[in-house]
Formats: structure tokens, sequence, C-alpha cells
């Protein structure tokens, strides 16, 4: 099998450009969907940091004004998980695929029941109490999300007073809430997590969409070498190369009259052309030296 130069050029070039292409769409993929993990990471951190907000304003500012009316009246809106997940539940109206719950194995409300996996987060951050935050991916009916969790832990004695037993809380709050769940924690026990949940298909479409423009503009950069390279090698090699071995061939077979070898230019092939029209005047010389 032969292969014209042009041939020989194109086999290697086709052959860079395929393995620099799949390893440059590899590696920029990587990068593109780090990037979209590190985005929603970031929404989600804000998300549970306006929450942490939520709680600690309602804690500072709102119990206190409420001291005199909770003697008689038990207002949830005092609980700091409870403004927590309102402010929360009002924020992300907006964003239905986002959520924000305060997952609890033993939950005075029952919505905020951990549900099975985050159970599991739960109960990771139980084992582990030194960690203060659980980061992760997981599939969703809307397609994949990414969580935070934060350990809930009861790290005063005063929340005792309504989560150990149903007798020591006030009444009030027990005729809201009953006396079964939220009840019997610990001093220093994780009951539960803060679960931020937010959707990464739109970052991971915006990753995927920057990825095809990418690869479609060195697609483009690459089919626009190709054809310049091609044309290259036509006008300065092929071209001439073919031209100046068809006049090397009529030399050959003694037609002296033939059109001259083209001279001009200072590259290789001129070289080689000019030593080709040499050879042909003394090859001439020679013949009428024997025709005499
Ligand atoms: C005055 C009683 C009271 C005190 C004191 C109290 N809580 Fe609660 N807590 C509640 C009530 C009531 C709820 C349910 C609020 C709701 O409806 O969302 C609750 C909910 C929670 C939840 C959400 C899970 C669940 O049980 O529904 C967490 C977590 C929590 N409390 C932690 C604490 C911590 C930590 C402290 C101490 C800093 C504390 N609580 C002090 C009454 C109390």
């Amino acid at each position: 099998m032969t292969f014209s130069i042009a041939a020989k050029f194109n086999i290697v070039f086709l052959t860079i450009f395929a393995v620099g292409f799949g390893a440059t769409s590899l590696v920029t993929n990587h990068l593109l969907q780090e990037n979209a993990r590190e985005e929603t990471l970031q929404s989600a951190r804000v998300l549970m940091q306006s929450a942490l907000a939520a709680r600690s304003y309602t804690a500072a500012q709102i119990v206190p004004l409420l001291e005199t009316r909770l003697k008689y009246e038990f207002l949830p809106q005092s609980i700091p998980s409870f403004a927590a997940t309102e402010h929360l539940g009002q924020l992300l109206k907006q964003y239905p695929d986002f959520s924000y719950k305060e997952a609890t194995l033993n939950p005075t409300n029952l919505r905020d029941r951990a549900a099975d996996w985050e159970a599991d987060l739960v109960n990771t951050l139980r084992a582990k109490p030194a960690l203060t935050e659980l980061v992760g991916q997981r599939n969703t009916a809307t397609g994949p999300a990414l969580y935070v969790a934060r350990p809930l832990q009861i790290k005063s004695q005063a929340c005792l007073r309504c989560h150990s037993v149903p007798d020591a809380a006030p009444k009030t709050m027990t005729d809201i809430y009953g006396r079964n769940n939220g009840f019997g924690w610990k001093h220093m026990e994780i009951v539960g997590a803060q679960v931020v949940s937010v959707p990464m298909d739109v970052p991971l479409q915006r990753a995927r969409a920057m990825l095809n423009t990418y690869m479609l503009s060195m697609l483009g950069i690459f089919a626009f070498l190709f054809i310049a390279l091609n044309i290259m090698v036509h006008y300065f090699v092929t071209r001439r190369i073919t031209r100046m071995s068809r006049l090397a061939d009529q030399v050959s077979l003694g037609e002296f009259n033939a059109e001259e070898f083209e001279v001009k230019g200072s590259d290789e092939l001129s070289a080689l052309a000019r030593s080709f029209a040499r050879m042909r005047s003394s090859l001439a010389s020679a013949m009428k030296m024997l025709d005499e």
C-alpha cells in the first residue's frame, strides 16, 4: 500500500488530534464537573448559614420579646428550630427542588422526622462526633442532588427542659406536641442533622453546554488547520514535485526540448530543481558530443 505525502501528513495529524481531543475533553469535563459541584456546594453552604442566622435571630431577639406571652401560651415561633425551618421553607418556595430539614431521629414535630437516607447521615454523625460536616451526592427523582449535613447537638442543659421528659416540659407545649416524641434526648447527644439538599442538574447541564461549546470550537480550529495544511502541502510540495518528476521523466527519455525546470525560489525544492536543470544541460551536452 502506498501513501502520498499528504496522506502521511494527514494520518499523523489526525492521530495527534484524536489523542489530543480525547485527553482535552476528559480533563475539561472533569474540571467543569468539579466546578459545578463546587458552585452547588457554595449555594448549599449559603442556605445552611441562612438557617443558622434564623436560629440565632430567634433565640436572641424573638424569645425575649415573647417571654410574658410564653407563660400562658406556647408559641412555636419562639423555637429556633421552627424559625429556621419556616424561614427556609419560605425562601425555598421559589426553588422547589431545594430543601432544608432539621432531620431528627426522635423529633418533637413529626415533620422533622429523618427520612431513611437522612437517618443514615445522622447515624454517621453520631458515630463520628468529631465530624462537623458531611457532604455528598445522591440521586433524587429530579436528578442528582448535593447534600450538606451538620450535626444538631444538645450542648446546653437548658434544652433538656423541653426535650428530656414530658413532665419537665411546659404543659402548653405537650398540649400541642403530645408526650410521645421529642423526649429522652441526652446532654451532648447528636439528635439529628441540619440537612440542606441542592439539585445539581442545572449546574451540570451548564457544564455540559460549556464542554460542548469548547470541544466544538476545538473541532473548528482543527478543521481549519486540516484544510490549511492540505492546501500548503499541495502548493508547496506535491504540485512542484509532481511537475519536476514529470519533466525528469521526459528528460530521461531524451526529450531535451521539454519545458525548463522551475528554478526560482530559495527553498529545498528550488535547489533540487536547479540541480535537475544543471544535470539536464550536462546530459544534453554529453548527448550532443556523442552525436557528433
Ligand atoms: C421551650 C421548650 C424548648 C426548649 C427549651 C428547646 N426546644 Fe427544641 N423544640 C421545641 C419544640 C416545641 C420543637 C418543635 C418545633 C416545631 O414545631 O418545629 C423543638 C424542635 C427542636 C428541634 C427540631 C427537631 C424536632 O424535635 O422537631 C431541634 C433539633 C431542637 N428542638 C433542638 C433544641 C436545642 C438544641 C435546644 C437547646 C438549645 C432546644 N431545642 C431547646 C421545644 C424546645
